[in-house]
């Protein structure tokens, strides 16, 4: 399947989408407290997406059962919101979301911690991991490669000693949630597809604090890293433009 670069009406369409991701993002932060669970916040999560008239992203995509993904601690991605997960002071939490909005998705992961006993070391986890995700964007431009994008992640994030996951990687999306081409969050600068005006890309480090290797639990979805140290997420739509990278999630 080839690249889909959008036209600039298509990319006003995103940016709508886009939009209600983060409000949805942004409600969904202001409830994360000790002794609320993950399905606490999928619930608030779906009533929002409603509220906003869109459809969520996620749901019923290979039968995934929530509209949130919700990833604790040693999780790193694809977590499931659950009754019995409730979340405690100094936990960190990825809250993914995605949502469809006249045929147009959108998809945006931020990392928060819980309460205010957030340790030192998973602070700077936190804020190294959303600069990487900054750093990658900055790369988003007419004529260079996607892997541009991976290794300005990646270099950032081991510079300050920790690592990128290898086995998920960010995409392009438009007209479905996952388009060409992967957007890995490693790689050699000038290597991987050409950048054009028009794509769009979903850029998502996820950096672990220690050893970058994952494994799968057994609920066939939550990728958790294999050392269990904390991982962090975060996630931007960006669309390649004549003006340079322009976030649409936001
Ligand atoms: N933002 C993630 C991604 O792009 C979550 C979607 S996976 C789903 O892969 F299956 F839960 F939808
Ligand atoms: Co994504």
């Amino acid at each position: 399947m080839a690249i889909v670069c959008k036209s600039t009406a298509e990319i006003e369409k995103m940016r709508h989408s886009g939009h209600i991701v983060r409000q949805v993002l942004d409600h969904v932060r202001g409830l994360v407290a000790p002794g609320v669970s993950t399905m606490d916040l999928e619930r608030a999560a779906e009533k929002k997406i409603k509220e906003l008239g869109a459809k969520p992203a996620f749901k019923g995509y290979y039968d995934y059962p929530c509209v949130l993904c919700t990833s604790v601690n040693e999780e790193i991605v694809h977590g499931i919101p659950s009754e019995k997960r409730v979340l405690k002071e100094g936990d960190i939490v990825s809250i993914d979301s995605g949502v469809v909005l006249d045929g147009y998705y959108g998809d945006s992961a931020i990392t928060v911690p819980v309460g205010s006993g957030l340790k030192p070391e998973l602070q700077k986890l936190l804020e190294v991991t959303e600069a990487s995700l900054y750093r990658g964007i900055e790369q988003a431009r007419i004529g260079n490669s996607v892997e541009d994008i991976g290794a300005a992640v990646q270099e950032h994030v081991e510079a300050a000693g920790f690592s990128v996951v290898r086995e998920f990687v960010g995409h392009g999306i438009g007209t479905r949630l996952h388009e060409e081409p992967q957007v890995p969050n490693f790689g050699s600068r000038g290597h991987g597809a050409r950048l054009r005006e028009g794509m769009v890309l979903a850029i998502e480090p996820m950096v672990n604090y220690g050893k970058p290797e994952t494994r799968v639990l057994g609920d066939k979805w939550t990728a958790v890293t294999a050392d269990g140290s904390f991982s962090a997420h975060f996630e931007h739509c960006v669309a390649v433009t004549k003006d340079g990278p322009v976030i649409l999630t936001q």
